[in-house]
């Protein structure tokens, strides 16, 4: 049986993806501070040693690489530095390495973006995911899933939970209205990273829903969608697009063709829920 080894289980993403994972591989999870079922290994991922120690003793088939979002700590040494030891890692044991990467590598001045537009980062989180995608580049046997906001309907999402409990305490929350996403639902990226996992595509590959909506849109569709009724300190407007990277659609035709897995965009989910 083919044994995956998914780097963060703890974080929102591995948090569905191990035990989706679990139905059909051999699967083993890495954590930092936190277990959700204590079966885990703790592992830094900055730390070089511990990370090839870990992998030469497990020797997984598959590394689906997800540690490596903007909110963790030293975040740029976590998605760079973690990242190279993650490929070298995968390299010494003759792994495939599933490397989880994110829209903001662009700057939003021209989506929807197809793979082979350079990247061009507009803030150090996408500078840092950007510098991590050359690292895993350079193994050779990769995909490299640059994906959306990601929600789920059952667990709420770290953003719509930093939204909501500001919007309880009365705080001001903007929600921007000229930054185009498409949100994934996290059942459809787990379900991407394990058909990845098990194919031969090779390289960068855009998996987010089809659907593009402005990051007001979604984020009102999620306040309803958990019921989240206080909304006095909620308003709409604009972000500055020097700093923050507006227009980052995602063309998802390549991964449409790929993938047996559908895309389906936020109100098909909600739709279907
Ligand atoms: N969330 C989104 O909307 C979104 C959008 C686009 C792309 N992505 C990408 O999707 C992936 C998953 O994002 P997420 O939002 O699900 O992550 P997340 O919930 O923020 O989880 C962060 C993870 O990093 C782990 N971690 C922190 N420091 C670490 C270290 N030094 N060594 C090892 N692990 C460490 C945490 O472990 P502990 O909890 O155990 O401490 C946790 O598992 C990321 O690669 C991100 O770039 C996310």
């Amino acid at each position: 049986m083919t044994k995956v080894l998914i780097t963060g289980g703890s974080s929102y993403l591995g948090q569905h993806l191990v035990p989706l994972a679990a139905d059909l591989y051999e699967t083993q999870y890495t954590v930092y501070r936190h277990d959700p079922w204590g079966q885990g290994f703790r592992m830094n991922v900055r730390d070089e040693t511990a990370v090839m120690r870990l992998v030469a003793s497990l020797r997984p088939d598959v590394i689906i690489h997800t540690v490596g979002s903007n909110r963790v700590e030293k975040m740029a040494q976590v998605i760079e530095q973690g990242t190279r030891n993650m490929t070298a890692a995968a390299g010494e044991v003759g792994a495939r390495l599933v490397h989880v990467s994110t829209d903001v590598v662009f700057d939003g001045h021209g989506g929807p973006y197809r793979e082979e537009d350079p990247v061009s980062p507009l803030h150090g989180y996408g500078r840092a995911k950007a510098a991590a995608e050359v690292v895993v580049a350079q193994h050779t046997d990769h995909v490299i899933i640059r994906t959306s906001l990601i929600y789920g309907l059952e667990r709420m999402d770290r953003g719509t939970a930093w939204v909501a409990k500001a919007l309880q305490m009365r705080h001001p929350v903007t929600l921007f209205t000229d930054q185009l996403r498409n949100p994934v639902w996290v059942n459809t990226l787990c379900q991407a990273c394990l058909e990845l996992a098990s194919l031969d595509y090779r390289g960068i590959l855009h998996v987010a829903g089809e659907q593009a909506m402005s990051r007001a849109e979604f984020g009102l569709r999620m306040l309803d969608w958990w019921g989240i009724g206080e909304r006095d300190t909620l308003q709409l407007g604009l972000s500055d697009p020097q700093e923050w990277p507006a227009d980052c659609r995602l063309d998802v035709g390549r991964a449409k063709a790929l993938l047996l897995t559908p895309l389906p965009g936020v109100d098909t989910v909600l739709k279907s829920a």
